[in-house]
């Protein structure tokens, strides 16, 4: 055990724990020129004044999108002048149309956003701030896939261009889901889209490099071997290349071998490390899934868990369960939380969302086994699974946040 006064004392391992934070933007993202450059071709226009095309960034998590966006933000901060007024908006905290415009108000009208206006008030006000000196307003609506009612917010926003003579808003919208264009209203798509702008995941000489440059800022000198970021680069690569992920491993790595008192961070750590980020990262895509998709593969969870007396095929190592008899739990299970189950083809799109995500995965059977099934595995242990989604789908409903004044 380590004393407190020990605690306290100059950390063996750390030289600078902020650089390793998720919400530290660093001042320079290699392999992003491209995709900053893109970025800052698409505002230029906004910051001419004029309204520029609306722009949607997409990649898997870690991909760097964030941090290039806040980059350019930043850039944007330091030019005189210019009419354009940008709001970056976390929609996994503004969830709704709503909290969306109230955030924008707030950021750039900030004592009439705490007076508790509806919806209508809060858009007169944001269409006459623009029109009274041609304002371009830039709302960059990160992980805009969690709003709500997003084909609301949408079209709100972008009716204020046909209902104001100067000025307007440009929309850059950021998804970590690649299979977004599919969920959207072909209206909302057609506005979103106008220009795309897609981030590849990083491959393990990136991440490699990536880790590397944060290594010399964050840790001290010669405490973190080579061969120890080349595994968490390649472990990272291996997981749909996020940086995120890997700067995770690296910082518990740090913290595991800060508490056992080694003076090096060594292999043994970073391989205990990785084991633990991932179960953090699987936590996280859990909680952000849709509800409908949190049930269905709760019911995945459950048959895979119970011996119980529904029929599944096991080669002695995985369990395979049969699509119906998933979708007949899925069913039984919504109602138990009053709600109702959605229908066999909307069950299937869930199927391949949670596919996507790399929770399950899901075999043709071929002929032979009931003609033909479609066959899903669970790619996670299952008592855990269980125990996450229990907590997610009967544990949170009364912690959902009060509703605010939405008048119309
Ligand atoms: N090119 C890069 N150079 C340095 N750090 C990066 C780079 N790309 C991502 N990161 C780091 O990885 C983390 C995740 O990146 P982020 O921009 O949040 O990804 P996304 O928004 O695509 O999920 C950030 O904390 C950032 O520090
Ligand atoms: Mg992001």
């Amino acid at each position: 055990m380590r004393s407190l006064s020990d605690m306290l004392a100059d950390s063996k391992i750390f030289a600078n724990r902020e650089v390793l934070s998720p919400h530290f933007t660093p001042h320079k993202l290699i392999f992003r020129e491209k995709q900053i450059n893109d970025i800052e071709k698409s505002l230029a226009p906004s910051l001419k004044g004029d309204r520029g095309r609306n722009l949607f960034v997409y990649g898997k998590t870690g991909a760097g999108k964030t941090s290039c966006i806040k980059y350019v933000i930043e850039e944007v901060k330091g030019i005189p002048n210019t009419r354009a007024r940008i709001s970056y908006i976390n929609c996994r905290i503004y969830n709704s149309r709503f909290r969306v415009l109230n955030k924008i108000i707030g950021d750039h009208m900030p004592t009439y956003a705490k007076r508790g206006y509806g919806a209508v008030d809060l858009y007169e006000k944001l269409t006459s701030w623009i029109e009274e000196d041609n304002k371009i307003l830039v709302a960059v609506l990160d992980e805009v896939d969690l709003v709500k009612d997003l084909d609301d917010l949408i079209y709100t926003l972008t009716r204020i261009n046909s209902d104001i003579k100067a000025g307007g808003v440009t929309l850059i919208g950021i998804s970590n889901k690649v299979s977004f264009k599919d969920e959207l209203d072909p209206r909302s798509l057609s506005t979103l889209y106008e220009t795309e702008l897609v981030f590849a995941p990083y491959y393990a000489t990136e991440l490699y490099a990536i880790l590397k440059d944060r290594v010399s800022a964050g840790f001290k000198k010669d405490v973190v071997e080579d061969e120890v970021l080349h595994f968490i680069a390649a472990t990272s690569a291996k997981e749909g290349g996020d940086a995120r992920f890997s700067l995770k491993i690296l910082t518990k790595a740090g913290e595991l071998a800060e508490e056992k008192e080694n003076p090096k961070v060594t292999m043994k750590e970073a391989q205990e490390a990785a084991k633990l980020a991932e179960n953090e990262i699987v936590y996280d895509v859990i909680s952000t899934l849709p509800e409908h998709q949190k049930i269905v593969l709760y019911a995945v969870a459950m048959l895979t868990q119970s011996g119980g007396s529904y029929k599944k095929l096991t080669d002695g190592v995985d369990t395979y369960l049969f699509s119906g008899e998933v979708y007949h739990r899925y069913k039984s299970l919504t109602e138990g939380v009053h709600k109702e189950a959605k229908s066999e083809r909307w069950y299937r799109k869930y199927l391949s969302e949670l596919e996507m995500q790399g929770l399950i995965a899901s075999y043709e059977s071929g002929k032979g086994i009931r003609g033909h099934t479609k066959l899903i595995k669970l790619l996670y242990p299952p008592k855990k699974m269980c125990d996450l989604l229990e907590k997610e789908i009967f544990g949170k409903g009364t912690e959902e946040p009060v509703p605010e004044k939405e008048a119309e």
